[in-house]
Protein backbone atom coordinates (compact mmCIF):
# COMPACT_ATOMS: atom_id res chain seq x y z
CA UNK A 1 0.00 0.00 0.00
CA UNK A 2 1.30 3.53 -0.76
CA UNK A 3 3.27 5.59 1.93
CA UNK A 4 2.48 9.04 3.24
CA UNK A 5 5.42 10.01 5.41
CA UNK A 6 4.73 13.20 7.92
CA UNK A 7 8.23 14.11 9.87
CA UNK A 8 7.71 16.25 12.62
CA UNK A 9 10.40 19.24 12.51
CA UNK A 10 8.29 22.30 13.98
CA UNK A 11 9.19 22.67 17.19
CA UNK A 12 11.04 25.17 19.24
CA UNK A 13 13.43 23.31 20.32
CA UNK A 14 14.34 25.62 23.11
CA UNK A 15 16.29 23.60 25.52
CA UNK A 16 18.76 23.29 22.53
CA UNK A 17 19.51 27.31 23.21
CA UNK A 18 20.13 27.71 19.44
CA UNK A 19 19.36 29.97 16.52
CA UNK A 20 19.38 26.74 14.58
CA UNK A 21 16.09 24.99 14.09
CA UNK A 22 16.86 21.58 16.18
CA UNK A 23 16.85 19.31 13.19
CA UNK A 24 19.61 21.03 11.75
CA UNK A 25 21.81 20.44 14.15
CA UNK A 26 24.47 18.25 13.51
CA UNK A 27 24.90 14.24 14.17
CA UNK A 28 28.03 12.48 12.74
CA UNK A 29 28.44 15.50 11.07
CA UNK A 30 24.81 15.45 9.46
CA UNK A 31 21.81 17.43 10.01
CA UNK A 32 19.48 15.38 12.44
CA UNK A 33 16.58 15.98 9.48
CA UNK A 34 18.96 13.92 7.03
CA UNK A 35 19.34 11.15 8.79
CA UNK A 36 15.57 10.57 9.10
CA UNK A 37 15.32 11.24 5.16
CA UNK A 38 18.09 8.79 4.38
CA UNK A 39 16.02 6.30 6.65
CA UNK A 40 13.02 7.28 4.73
CA UNK A 41 14.41 6.88 1.71
CA UNK A 42 14.76 3.28 2.03
CA UNK A 43 11.12 2.53 2.64
CA UNK A 44 10.20 3.48 -0.99
CA UNK A 45 7.73 6.30 -0.23
CA UNK A 46 5.01 8.10 -2.18
CA UNK A 47 5.25 11.37 -0.30
CA UNK A 48 7.54 12.81 1.87
CA UNK A 49 6.38 16.06 4.27
CA UNK A 50 8.20 17.95 6.70
CA UNK A 51 6.43 20.50 9.50
CA UNK A 52 8.10 23.09 10.15
CA UNK A 53 7.37 26.38 11.55
CA UNK A 54 10.76 28.12 10.73
CA UNK A 55 13.96 28.64 8.89
CA UNK A 56 12.32 27.19 5.76
CA UNK A 57 15.46 28.38 3.66
CA UNK A 58 17.94 26.55 6.12
CA UNK A 59 15.70 23.24 5.70
CA UNK A 60 15.70 23.80 2.11
CA UNK A 61 19.86 24.47 1.49
CA UNK A 62 20.51 21.45 4.40
CA UNK A 63 18.17 19.19 1.73
CA UNK A 64 19.76 20.33 -1.16
CA UNK A 65 23.06 19.95 -0.39
CA UNK A 66 22.28 15.71 1.34
CA UNK A 67 20.78 15.68 -2.67
CA UNK A 68 16.95 15.25 -1.31
CA UNK A 69 15.44 18.37 -2.91
CA UNK A 70 12.57 16.92 -4.98
CA UNK A 71 10.29 14.93 -3.44
CA UNK A 72 10.04 16.80 0.14
CA UNK A 73 7.11 18.91 0.50
CA UNK A 74 7.58 21.42 3.12
CA UNK A 75 4.44 22.55 5.32
CA UNK A 76 4.14 24.88 7.44
CA UNK A 77 2.56 24.86 11.42
CA UNK A 78 2.33 28.72 12.35
CA UNK A 79 1.43 27.75 16.01
CA UNK A 80 3.32 24.89 17.91
CA UNK A 81 0.07 23.25 19.28
CA UNK A 82 1.00 19.92 19.55
CA UNK A 83 1.69 16.91 17.87
CA UNK A 84 -1.63 15.99 16.71
CA UNK A 85 -1.88 19.66 15.34
CA UNK A 86 1.48 19.63 13.33
CA UNK A 87 -0.02 16.11 11.53
CA UNK A 88 -3.44 17.80 10.88
CA UNK A 89 -1.75 20.74 9.07
CA UNK A 90 -0.75 18.09 6.68
CA UNK A 91 -3.52 15.62 5.95
CA UNK A 92 -5.59 18.08 3.23
CA UNK A 93 -2.03 17.39 1.16
CA UNK A 94 -2.09 13.51 1.76
CA UNK A 95 -3.31 11.42 -1.24
CA UNK A 96 -6.39 9.95 0.35
CA UNK A 97 -6.00 6.28 1.17
CA UNK A 98 -2.16 5.88 1.64
CA UNK A 99 -0.68 4.53 4.99
CA UNK A 100 0.95 7.24 7.04
CA UNK A 101 4.13 6.79 8.95
CA UNK A 102 4.71 9.72 11.30
CA UNK A 103 8.43 10.23 12.29
CA UNK A 104 10.11 13.03 14.46
CA UNK A 105 12.97 15.07 12.99
CA UNK A 106 14.27 15.15 16.73
CA UNK A 107 14.91 11.21 16.45
CA UNK A 108 17.56 10.87 14.18
CA UNK A 109 19.02 6.96 14.65
CA UNK A 110 15.93 4.95 13.52
CA UNK A 111 16.58 1.49 12.70
CA UNK A 112 15.44 0.69 9.00
CA UNK A 113 14.65 -3.11 10.04
CA UNK A 114 12.43 -1.63 12.30
CA UNK A 115 10.89 0.96 10.27
CA UNK A 116 10.31 -1.88 7.50
CA UNK A 117 8.66 -3.95 9.61
CA UNK A 118 6.46 -1.24 11.00
CA UNK A 119 5.42 -0.31 7.13
CA UNK A 120 5.08 -3.86 5.29
CA UNK A 121 4.12 -6.52 7.84
CA UNK A 122 2.16 -4.91 10.28
CA UNK A 123 -1.65 -5.45 9.40
CA UNK A 124 -2.72 -1.93 7.49
CA UNK A 125 -6.03 -1.75 8.70
CA UNK A 126 -4.54 -1.21 12.47
CA UNK A 127 -2.79 1.50 14.48
CA UNK A 128 0.78 0.73 14.86
CA UNK A 129 3.14 2.21 17.65
CA UNK A 130 6.34 1.94 18.10
CA UNK A 131 7.66 1.43 21.96
CA UNK A 132 10.54 0.87 24.26
CA UNK A 133 11.37 0.22 28.02
CA UNK A 134 13.40 2.65 29.68
CA UNK A 135 15.17 2.58 33.36
CA UNK A 136 14.36 6.04 33.22
CA UNK A 137 11.22 6.79 31.34
CA UNK A 138 10.68 9.94 32.81
CA UNK A 139 9.69 13.04 30.84
CA UNK A 140 7.92 10.41 27.72
CA UNK A 141 4.71 9.27 26.69
CA UNK A 142 3.62 5.92 29.00
CA UNK A 143 1.98 3.38 26.91
CA UNK A 144 -0.66 1.68 29.10
CA UNK A 145 -1.75 -2.24 28.47
CA UNK A 146 -4.92 -3.92 29.92
CA UNK A 147 -4.57 -7.44 31.38
CA UNK A 148 -4.62 -8.85 28.16
CA UNK A 149 -1.66 -6.78 27.41
CA UNK A 150 -3.32 -4.96 24.66
CA UNK A 151 -2.69 -1.51 24.70
CA UNK A 152 -5.80 0.89 25.73
CA UNK A 153 -3.88 4.72 25.89
CA UNK A 154 -0.17 6.55 25.53
CA UNK A 155 -0.63 8.74 28.27
CA UNK A 156 1.62 12.13 28.57
CA UNK A 157 3.87 12.05 31.45
CA UNK A 158 3.08 15.70 32.81
CA UNK A 159 -0.99 14.12 32.69
CA UNK A 160 0.00 10.96 33.90
CA UNK A 161 -1.23 9.22 37.61
CA UNK A 162 1.58 7.94 40.31
CA UNK A 163 0.17 4.08 39.38
CA UNK A 164 1.01 5.43 35.34
CA UNK A 165 4.19 7.19 36.11
CA UNK A 166 5.41 3.71 37.39
CA UNK A 167 4.87 2.04 33.50
CA UNK A 168 8.73 2.20 31.93
CA UNK A 169 7.45 1.14 28.31
CA UNK A 170 7.07 4.65 26.58
CA UNK A 171 6.12 5.77 23.45
CA UNK A 172 8.78 6.83 21.24
CA UNK A 173 6.70 8.99 18.76
CA UNK A 174 7.14 6.49 15.86
CA UNK A 175 3.31 5.67 14.75
CA UNK A 176 1.99 4.58 11.09
CA UNK A 177 -2.11 4.29 10.56
CA UNK A 178 -4.46 4.36 7.28
CA UNK A 179 -4.86 8.27 6.20
CA UNK A 180 -9.01 7.53 6.76
CA UNK A 181 -8.33 6.90 10.24
CA UNK A 182 -6.62 10.31 10.94
CA UNK A 183 -9.15 12.56 8.94
CA UNK A 184 -11.58 10.84 11.12
CA UNK A 185 -9.81 11.61 14.58
CA UNK A 186 -7.66 14.55 14.35
CA UNK A 187 -10.39 16.51 13.95
CA UNK A 188 -12.24 14.61 16.99
CA UNK A 189 -8.26 15.83 19.37
CA UNK A 190 -8.91 18.31 22.14
CA UNK A 191 -6.15 20.23 24.01
CA UNK A 192 -7.81 19.57 27.71
CA UNK A 193 -4.41 18.43 29.23
CA UNK A 194 -1.43 19.57 31.06
CA UNK A 195 0.34 21.43 28.20
CA UNK A 196 -2.83 22.38 26.49
CA UNK A 197 -1.91 20.89 23.51
CA UNK A 198 -3.33 18.67 20.49
CA UNK A 199 -1.71 15.50 21.36
CA UNK A 200 -1.71 12.70 18.51
CA UNK A 201 -0.99 10.43 21.03
CA UNK A 202 -4.44 10.64 21.72
CA UNK A 203 -6.00 8.80 18.84
CA UNK A 204 -4.72 5.55 20.29
CA UNK A 205 -7.53 6.21 23.16
CA UNK A 206 -10.07 6.96 20.07
CA UNK A 207 -8.71 3.51 18.10
CA UNK A 208 -9.47 1.72 21.05
CA UNK A 209 -12.74 2.82 21.57
CA UNK A 210 -13.90 2.18 18.31
CA UNK A 211 -12.40 -1.64 18.94
CA UNK A 212 -9.42 -0.99 15.76
CA UNK A 213 -6.67 -2.70 17.11
CA UNK A 214 -3.37 -0.81 18.11
CA UNK A 215 -0.07 -2.78 17.93
CA UNK A 216 3.01 -2.05 19.60
CA UNK A 217 6.20 -2.99 18.23
CA UNK A 218 8.84 -3.08 20.91
CA UNK A 219 12.52 -1.74 19.97
CA UNK A 220 14.99 -3.67 21.86
CA UNK A 221 17.79 -1.02 21.31
CA UNK A 222 16.26 2.18 22.95
CA UNK A 223 18.78 4.61 22.29
CA UNK A 224 18.10 4.23 18.67
CA UNK A 225 14.40 5.54 18.82
CA UNK A 226 15.57 8.05 21.54
CA UNK A 227 14.97 11.67 20.90
CA UNK A 228 17.01 14.41 21.21
CA UNK A 229 16.12 17.73 23.37
CA UNK A 230 19.04 19.26 24.74
CA UNK A 231 22.84 19.39 23.84
CA UNK A 232 23.65 16.81 26.11
CA UNK A 233 21.10 14.00 24.60
CA UNK A 234 22.85 15.36 21.05
CA UNK A 235 26.31 14.47 22.44
CA UNK A 236 24.54 11.08 23.96
CA UNK A 237 23.42 10.18 21.08
CA UNK A 238 26.78 10.92 19.05
CA UNK A 239 28.41 8.92 20.96
CA UNK A 240 26.14 6.15 21.08
CA UNK A 241 26.36 6.44 17.35
CA UNK A 242 30.27 6.48 17.21
CA UNK A 243 30.83 3.57 19.46
CA UNK A 244 28.49 1.42 17.44
CA UNK A 245 30.11 2.62 14.01
CA UNK A 246 33.16 1.95 15.25
CA UNK A 247 32.09 -1.93 16.80
CA UNK A 248 31.10 -2.63 13.19
CA UNK A 249 34.38 -1.91 12.09
CA UNK A 250 36.04 -4.17 14.82
CA UNK A 251 33.88 -6.64 13.08
CA UNK A 252 34.57 -6.11 10.16
CA UNK A 253 38.35 -6.54 11.06
CA UNK A 254 39.51 -3.13 11.52
CA UNK A 255 42.01 -2.33 14.67
CA UNK A 256 40.52 0.86 16.06
CA UNK A 257 43.40 1.73 19.11
CA UNK A 258 39.99 2.66 21.11
CA UNK A 259 36.85 2.31 19.68
CA UNK A 260 35.85 5.23 22.14
CA UNK A 261 37.94 7.58 20.19
CA UNK A 262 36.84 7.23 16.68
CA UNK A 263 35.07 9.38 14.83
CA UNK A 264 32.94 9.36 11.55
CA UNK A 265 31.14 12.05 10.62
CA UNK A 266 29.95 10.56 6.64
CA UNK A 267 30.93 7.10 4.68
CA UNK A 268 33.76 4.97 5.05
CA UNK A 269 34.98 1.94 3.33
CA UNK A 270 38.16 0.58 4.71
CA UNK A 271 39.98 -2.83 3.40
CA UNK A 272 41.93 -5.33 6.07
CA UNK A 273 44.41 -5.46 7.68
CA UNK A 274 43.78 -1.82 8.38
CA UNK A 275 44.91 0.19 12.00
CA UNK A 276 43.42 3.79 13.26
CA UNK A 277 44.93 4.75 16.27
CA UNK A 278 43.30 7.39 18.97
CA UNK A 279 41.29 10.86 17.59
CA UNK A 280 41.08 10.35 14.24
CA UNK A 281 38.25 11.80 12.86
CA UNK A 282 36.90 11.06 9.34
CA UNK A 283 34.79 13.21 7.40
CA UNK A 284 33.04 13.21 4.14
CA UNK A 285 33.71 10.04 2.25
CA UNK A 286 36.74 8.03 2.36
CA UNK A 287 38.38 4.78 1.08
CA UNK A 288 41.02 3.31 2.82
CA UNK A 289 43.42 0.46 1.17
CA UNK A 290 44.62 -2.54 2.68
CA UNK A 291 47.12 -2.56 5.28
CA UNK A 292 46.71 1.35 5.95
CA UNK A 293 48.12 2.47 9.28
CA UNK A 294 46.50 5.86 10.48
CA UNK A 295 48.54 7.16 13.41
CA UNK A 296 46.90 9.24 16.42
CA UNK A 297 44.84 12.41 15.58
CA UNK A 298 45.36 12.18 11.73
CA UNK A 299 42.07 14.49 10.54
CA UNK A 300 40.87 12.86 7.16
CA UNK A 301 38.03 14.77 4.68
CA UNK A 302 37.02 12.92 1.49
CA UNK A 303 40.11 10.70 1.12
CA UNK A 304 41.42 8.09 -1.02
CA UNK A 305 44.38 5.60 0.36
CA UNK A 306 45.54 3.29 -1.75
CA UNK A 307 47.09 0.34 -0.35
CA UNK A 308 49.70 -0.12 3.01
CA UNK A 309 49.84 3.47 3.29
CA UNK A 310 50.95 4.99 6.49
CA UNK A 311 49.19 8.26 7.48
CA UNK A 312 51.60 9.70 10.62
CA UNK A 313 50.34 11.90 13.90
CA UNK A 314 48.63 14.84 13.30
CA UNK A 315 48.49 15.13 9.55
CA UNK A 316 45.13 16.88 8.06
CA UNK A 317 44.44 15.58 4.56
CA UNK A 318 40.65 17.30 2.76
CA UNK A 319 40.29 15.77 -0.90
CA UNK A 320 43.91 13.90 -1.41
CA UNK A 321 44.86 10.87 -3.25
CA UNK A 322 47.21 8.80 -1.98
CA UNK A 323 49.08 6.11 -3.30
CA UNK A 324 50.08 2.92 -2.26
CA UNK A 325 53.10 2.50 0.13
CA UNK A 326 53.07 5.79 0.66
CA UNK A 327 54.05 7.71 3.86
CA UNK A 328 52.74 10.90 4.67
CA UNK A 329 53.36 13.08 8.37
CA UNK A 330 53.60 13.09 10.50
CA UNK A 331 52.03 16.87 11.00
CA UNK A 332 51.66 17.18 6.92
CA UNK A 333 49.00 19.24 5.25
CA UNK A 334 47.51 17.28 2.07
CA UNK A 335 45.11 20.32 0.83
CA UNK A 336 42.20 19.69 -2.01
CA UNK A 337 43.65 18.21 -5.67
CA UNK A 338 46.69 16.93 -3.89
CA UNK A 339 47.49 13.84 -5.51
CA UNK A 340 50.35 11.67 -4.49
CA UNK A 341 51.92 8.72 -6.41
CA UNK A 342 53.00 5.17 -5.55
CA UNK A 343 55.68 5.03 -2.74
CA UNK A 344 56.05 9.14 -1.77
CA UNK A 345 57.43 10.56 1.05
CA UNK A 346 55.19 13.74 2.34
CA UNK A 347 57.05 14.54 5.99
CA UNK A 348 56.66 17.21 8.60
CA UNK A 349 55.48 20.30 8.08
CA UNK A 350 55.05 20.13 4.38
CA UNK A 351 51.52 21.90 2.95
CA UNK A 352 50.65 20.25 -0.73
CA UNK A 353 47.90 21.88 -2.67
CA UNK A 354 46.34 20.94 -5.67
CA UNK A 355 49.47 19.19 -6.87
CA UNK A 356 50.72 16.09 -8.30
CA UNK A 357 53.85 14.22 -7.20
CA UNK A 358 54.77 10.71 -9.11
CA UNK A 359 56.04 7.73 -8.14
CA UNK A 360 58.98 8.01 -5.59
CA UNK A 361 58.79 12.02 -5.05
CA UNK A 362 60.10 12.86 -1.23
CA UNK A 363 59.29 16.04 0.08
CA UNK A 364 60.21 15.28 3.81
CA UNK A 365 60.46 18.54 5.38
CA UNK A 366 58.83 22.10 6.17
CA UNK A 367 57.72 22.54 2.05
CA UNK A 368 54.90 24.18 0.31
CA UNK A 369 54.11 22.52 -3.02
CA UNK A 370 51.15 24.36 -4.81
CA UNK A 371 49.94 24.03 -8.38
CA UNK A 372 52.78 21.87 -9.27
CA UNK A 373 53.48 18.57 -10.66
CA UNK A 374 56.65 16.71 -10.04
CA UNK A 375 57.95 14.20 -11.77
CA UNK A 376 58.64 10.52 -10.40
CA UNK A 377 61.71 10.13 -8.34
CA UNK A 378 62.42 13.90 -7.40
CA UNK A 379 63.71 15.15 -4.19
CA UNK A 380 62.20 18.08 -3.09
CA UNK A 381 64.96 19.70 -0.20
CA UNK A 382 63.75 21.20 3.35
CA UNK A 383 61.83 24.56 3.06
CA UNK A 384 61.37 24.38 -0.84
CA UNK A 385 58.13 26.42 -1.84
CA UNK A 386 56.50 27.48 -4.82
CA UNK A 387 55.54 30.83 -5.44
CA UNK A 388 52.31 29.72 -7.34
CA UNK A 389 50.88 33.43 -6.53
CA UNK A 390 51.19 37.10 -7.78
CA UNK A 391 49.10 38.44 -5.76
CA UNK A 392 46.00 38.15 -8.32
CA UNK A 393 46.72 34.81 -10.41
CA UNK A 394 47.71 31.66 -9.33
CA UNK A 395 50.94 30.09 -11.28
CA UNK A 396 51.86 26.60 -12.09
CA UNK A 397 55.46 24.85 -11.08
CA UNK A 398 56.61 21.91 -13.23
CA UNK A 399 59.48 20.20 -12.17
CA UNK A 400 60.64 16.81 -14.20
CA UNK A 401 61.59 13.42 -13.01
CA UNK A 402 64.47 13.02 -11.19
CA UNK A 403 65.05 16.13 -10.34
CA UNK A 404 67.50 17.16 -7.53
CA UNK A 405 66.41 20.82 -5.64
CA UNK A 406 68.41 21.40 -3.13
CA UNK A 407 66.93 23.04 0.29
CA UNK A 408 65.22 26.34 0.64
CA UNK A 409 64.40 27.15 -2.74
CA UNK A 410 61.81 29.08 -4.32
CA UNK A 411 60.13 28.68 -7.56
CA UNK A 412 58.67 32.00 -8.92
CA UNK A 413 55.84 30.09 -11.13
CA UNK A 414 55.36 30.10 -13.75
CA UNK A 415 58.39 28.38 -14.15
CA UNK A 416 59.33 25.27 -15.75
CA UNK A 417 62.43 22.55 -14.54
CA UNK A 418 63.70 20.04 -16.66
CA UNK A 419 64.56 16.22 -16.21
CA UNK A 420 67.72 15.37 -14.26
CA UNK A 421 68.12 19.58 -13.51
CA UNK A 422 69.56 20.37 -10.11
CA UNK A 423 68.79 23.38 -8.15
CA UNK A 424 71.09 24.26 -5.84
CA UNK A 425 70.63 24.66 -1.90
CA UNK A 426 68.52 28.87 -1.67
CA UNK A 427 67.89 29.29 -5.42
CA UNK A 428 65.37 31.58 -6.52
CA UNK A 429 64.36 30.47 -9.28
CA UNK A 430 62.62 32.63 -11.94
CA UNK A 431 63.69 31.24 -15.04
CA UNK A 432 63.07 28.15 -16.71
CA UNK A 433 65.85 25.28 -16.03
CA UNK A 434 66.58 22.64 -19.14
CA UNK A 435 67.10 18.93 -18.19
CA UNK A 436 70.13 17.70 -16.44
CA UNK A 437 71.19 21.11 -15.65
CA UNK A 438 72.32 22.99 -12.78
CA UNK A 439 70.76 26.08 -11.57
CA UNK A 440 72.11 28.07 -8.88
CA UNK A 441 70.53 31.22 -8.27
CA UNK A 442 71.90 32.97 -5.38
CA UNK A 443 74.57 35.54 -4.27
CA UNK A 444 77.75 34.09 -4.09
CA UNK A 445 79.67 33.83 -0.18
CA UNK A 446 82.21 36.69 0.46
CA UNK A 447 84.74 36.08 2.83
CA UNK A 448 86.31 39.19 4.74
CA UNK A 449 89.15 38.03 6.59
CA UNK A 450 90.27 39.27 9.79
CA UNK A 451 87.07 41.04 10.54
CA UNK A 452 86.45 42.85 13.71
CA UNK A 453 83.00 42.40 14.74
CA UNK A 454 82.00 46.20 15.95
CA UNK A 455 81.46 46.17 19.87
CA UNK A 456 79.07 48.73 21.56
CA UNK A 457 80.90 50.69 24.35
CA UNK A 458 80.08 49.36 27.50
CA UNK A 459 78.04 51.73 29.96
CA UNK A 460 79.08 50.26 33.85
CA UNK A 461 76.21 48.78 35.22
CA UNK A 462 75.86 50.97 38.50
CA UNK A 463 76.22 54.23 35.83
CA UNK A 464 72.89 52.44 33.88
CA UNK A 465 71.10 52.27 36.96
CA UNK A 466 70.93 55.75 37.68
CA UNK A 467 69.74 57.37 34.49
C1 LIG B 1 6.42 13.27 22.23
C2 LIG B 1 5.23 12.35 22.50
C3 LIG B 1 5.55 11.42 23.66
C4 LIG B 1 6.81 10.65 23.34
C5 LIG B 1 7.97 11.58 22.96
C6 LIG B 1 9.11 10.76 22.41
C7 LIG B 1 3.16 13.52 21.94
C8 LIG B 1 2.01 14.28 22.48
N1 LIG B 1 4.09 13.14 22.82
O1 LIG B 1 6.61 14.07 23.38
O2 LIG B 1 4.48 10.53 23.88
O3 LIG B 1 7.17 9.86 24.45
O4 LIG B 1 7.57 12.49 21.95
O5 LIG B 1 10.22 11.56 22.14
O6 LIG B 1 3.20 13.27 20.76
N2 LIG B 1 6.31 19.14 16.93
C9 LIG B 1 5.75 19.89 15.90
N3 LIG B 1 4.72 20.73 16.15
C10 LIG B 1 4.17 20.87 17.39
C11 LIG B 1 4.73 20.11 18.43
C12 LIG B 1 5.78 19.26 18.17
O7 LIG B 1 6.21 19.78 14.76
O8 LIG B 1 3.24 21.65 17.52
C13 LIG B 1 7.41 18.23 16.65
C14 LIG B 1 8.69 18.58 17.39
O9 LIG B 1 9.49 19.40 16.57
C15 LIG B 1 9.33 17.22 17.60
C16 LIG B 1 8.14 16.29 17.70
O10 LIG B 1 7.04 16.95 17.12
O11 LIG B 1 10.11 16.85 16.47
C17 LIG B 1 7.83 15.90 19.14
O12 LIG B 1 7.46 17.04 19.87
P1 LIG B 1 7.94 17.28 21.34
O13 LIG B 1 7.37 18.54 21.83
O14 LIG B 1 9.41 17.11 21.43
O15 LIG B 1 7.18 16.08 22.07
P2 LIG B 1 7.58 15.38 23.40
O16 LIG B 1 7.14 16.19 24.55
O17 LIG B 1 9.00 14.97 23.35
CA1 LIG C 1 10.87 15.42 21.95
Amino acid sequence: MALSVVILAAGQGRRMQSSLPKPLHLLAGKPMLMHVLEAVDQLGTDEVFVVYSNGLEAYENACKNSGFDNNISFIYQEKQLGTGHAVHQVLPHVNPGNQVLVLFADVPLLPISLLQELVNTQRHDTVSVVTTELDDPSGFGRIVRDQNRQIVSIVEHKDSSDLELAINEINTGIMRLPEPYLSKWLPQLTNENAQGEYYLTDVVALAVAEGIAVEGLVAEDSQSVLGVNDRTQLAQMERYYQLSLAEDLLNQGISLADPHRFDCRGDVEIGKDVFIDVGVILEGTNKVGDGCHIGPHVVMKNVTLGDNVRIEAFSLLDGAVVGNRSIVGPYARLRPYSHLGEDVKVGNFVEIKKSTLAAGVKANHLSYIGDAQVGAGSNIGAGTITCNYDGKNKHITEIGKGVFVGSNSSFVAPVSIGEGATVAAGSVITDNVPANTLAIARNRQQLVADWQAKVSERVPLEQEEST
